[in-house]
């Protein structure tokens, strides 16, 4: 198997990271990866906004437990009430990608963006792993307050983000594949 294959078969979601930084080198190959999806009529409709900052991530962090503490989840409310609480799992780096709401397809064309993100990341001995609630954010005046401080450009909508950082726990086995998810016709 192709080195490339080998490390989209073997990539996985990690959650659990180290304090210590990915160095620029590494974040700049990461950010190529994912300038370098494709995308609806090469519009290339996204933005990434790399959060290092502690205070950010921390602002970031406190805001989203307010989110899930106002959610009326059981199971969110239920996180959020946790000492240690943070939807990205303490990951030195936060990458959040935001798409232009006019654009074709902002949300096919960011997600493979993040697609490409983990797969670099993973290339690198970086773990990395999809934070959906981030997007909860940005539907709360607190979070939208955000939007600024993020650098997030005016008319665009927040498609995902992503923690990256060096794996602190094991490698987690990959789950079983779902049957039946193909079909093919010749
Ligand atoms: C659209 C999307 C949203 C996700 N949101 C989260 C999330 O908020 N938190 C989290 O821990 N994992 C999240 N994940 C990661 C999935 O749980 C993970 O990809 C899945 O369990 C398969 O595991 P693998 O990535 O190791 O193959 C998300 C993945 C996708 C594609």
């Amino acid at each position: 198997m192709s080195e490339t294959l080998k490390a989209i078969v073997q990539r996985r979601s990690i959650r659990t990271f180290k304090p210590e930084q990915i160095t620029d080198d590494e974040l700049q190959t990461i950010l190529e990866a994912g300038q370098f999806a494709p995308s609806a009529r090469n519009e290339q409709s996204w933005h990434f906004t790399v959060v290092q900052k502690q205070d950010l991530l921390s602002k970031i962090n406190n805001a989203l437990q307010t989110v899930f503490l106002n959610s009326g989840n059981p199971g969110l409310i239920e996180r959020a009430k946790a000492e240690n609480f943070s939807p990205f799992y303490h990951a030195p780096t936060l990458i959040i990608v935001s798409g232009d709401e006019k654009a074709i397809a902002p949300q096919a064309d960011g997600s493979l963006a993040l697609g490409n993100l983990f797969l670099a990341a993973h290339v690198l001995g970086i773990g990395s792993c999809w934070i959906h609630s981030l997007r909860l954010l940005f539907d709360t005046e607190a979070g939208r307050a955000l939007n600024q401080e993020l650098g997030i450009p005016a008319g665009y909508t927040i498609i995902g983000s992503g923690a990256f950082g060096y794996n602190a726990g094991a490698a987690p086995a990959a789950p079983p594949r779902r049957e039946g998810t193909v079909t093919i016709i010749k």
